[in-house]
């Protein structure tokens, strides 16, 4: 059986959590593949509003294992929250979550790190969420990095005391204060571990390897957009994983001819949260309706998002990256009421005109053209079915679908579970 991949095309937040939790219903087995606590995956059903950071969006259905795979990084102590949470809902997860042995641990330190890096930087900063992830990757690939596994053996404290003792040095090069109770960190710290190691470690690349043989279904979700991939995305301004669908073979174990569809998702118009270019960004009125009506405030960290319209030379881009078979268009209803939807099908670049992403994709090296769409007055937000969206929507959907040669397979018209078309 092949595993089928999610993710976002653009820069994350693009309703990833909501459509996981959609189509849940299909999987036996949830498994997010990369990225941490930045995330913040909202799931809205039956009246209730749930953030997931760690935790897998499959996670409130009765039969489906979710697992935290290798290429996760988990904070114990936000994961603890994310627990309790869970526990004010009556969630079993204790059956049905399991984590990879070989995913690493945010140390408090890792986040100390991560606020003196980006105070450091001054306005060069990336907006990072401050959650540890950059120096807790660097860990990983420095080879120094503590992973869950590790709490089974006798010798962690130590390795932990190491790598602390390591940090602590480590923020003595920045030329800034940051100030720090370690001993509060260390006791929520411990905390948070006591009740991680109450759920199920597991080989998680042997555990999904045997699932496939044995048939069953499997639902690979990723965690922020390709374009903040360490590698493809808007360097340096990105997060420190491969956001991309080859992230989910590195960061679940599973090889690359066992990937069978991809679901692309991504916004009816683009947002961005942090720094780094955004060629499309509005500054104007129809900016700042997006954002209000969009309600465009990050899920993890509350920061207004920036808005701007759709671009197309960026989603191809990321289209391309991942291999995506199928496409997902989110928050359609936000831009019900514009007169004009606008979509950016080209660049300007030292003085061509071009389709592709380049390298650099600053203001100064690059400006867009639109082509325009008459927008739509129909509240999308109560609507059930294809055949209820307005002919102009349709045109705009079938555009992108003609330019980006994928079938948009579902449109998102309002956060709730029940408000999603089929096509
Ligand atoms: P994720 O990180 O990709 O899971 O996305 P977030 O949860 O960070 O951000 C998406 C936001 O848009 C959340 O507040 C969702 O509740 C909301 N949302 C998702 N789909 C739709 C939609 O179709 N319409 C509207 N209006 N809101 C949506
Ligand atoms: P989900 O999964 C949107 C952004 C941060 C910052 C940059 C680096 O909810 O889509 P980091 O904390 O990783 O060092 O931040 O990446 N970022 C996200 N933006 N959605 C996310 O996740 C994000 N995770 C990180 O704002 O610009
Ligand atoms: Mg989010």
């Amino acid at each position: 059986m092949a595993v089928n991949l999610l993710l976002g095309l653009q820069w994350g937040d693009e309703g990833k959590g909501k459509i996981v939790d959609v189509l849940t219903k299909n999987y036996d087995i949830i498994a997010r593949f990369q990225g941490g606590p930045n995330a913040g995956h909202t799931l809205i059903f039956d009246g209730n509003k749930h953030v997931l950071h760690t935790i897998p969006s499959g996670i409130f259905h009765e039969n489906t294992k979710n697992v935290v795979g290798n290429g996760v990084v988990i904070d114990p102590v936000i994961f603890k929250k994310e627990l309790e949470n869970l526990d004010q809902h009556d969630v079993n997860y204790t059956d049905k979550l399991l984590i990879s042995r070989k995913a690493h641990i945010i140390l408090p330190t890792h986040r100390l790190l991560d606020a003196a890096s980006e105070t450091s930087k001054g306005k060069a900063k990336i907006g990072s969420t401050l959650k540890g992830i950059g120096p807790t990757y660097m860990d990983k690939t420095g080879r120094n990095g503590i992973r869950v596994g590790d709490l089974e053996l006798d010798n962690w404290k130590e390795k932990y005391n190491a790598l602390t003792a390591k940090h602590i040095k480590m923020l003595d090069f920045f030329d800034v204060q940051i100030e720090y109770n370690l001993e509060e960190l260390e006791a929520e710290f411990c905390e948070g571990i006591d009740k991680l190691k109450t759920l199920e470690f597991i080989d998680s690349e042997e555990y999904l390897n045997n699932a496939i043989k044995e048939k069953k279904t499997i639902l690979a979700e990723g965690a922020q957009g390709s374009l903040l991939d360490i590698d493809f995305g808007t360097y340096p301004y990105v997060t420190s994983s491969n956001t991309t669908a080859a992230g989910a073979c590195t960061g679940l174990g599973i090889a690359p001819n066992r990937i069978g569809d991809v679901f692309g998702i991504f916004k009816a118009y683009t947002t961005r949260v942090g720094s780094g270019p955004f060629p499309t960004e509005l500054f104007d009125e129809d900016g700042e309706t997006m954002g209000r009506v969009g309600h465009e405030f990050g899920a993890t960290t509350g920061r207004p998002r920036r808005c701007g319209w759709l671009d197309l030379v960026a989603l191809k881009y990321a289209i391309q990256v991942n291999g995506v078979t199928q496409l997902m268009m989110m928050k359609a209803d936000v831009l019900s009421g514009f007169s004009k939807i606008k979509v950016c099908t080209s660049y300007n670049y030292k003085g061509e005109e071009i389709a592709h992403l380049p390298y650099n994709i600053e203001p100064v090296n690059v400006s867009v053209n639109y082509t325009e769409f008459k927008g739509w007055k129909a509240d999308l937000t109560k609507m059930t079915s294809k055949e209820e969206l307005p002919e102009n929507l349709m045109q705009y959907i079938e555009f992108i679908e003609k330019e980006t040669g994928v079938p948009v397979k579902i449109v998102s018209v309002g956060p709730d579970r029940k408000q999603t078309i089929l096509r």
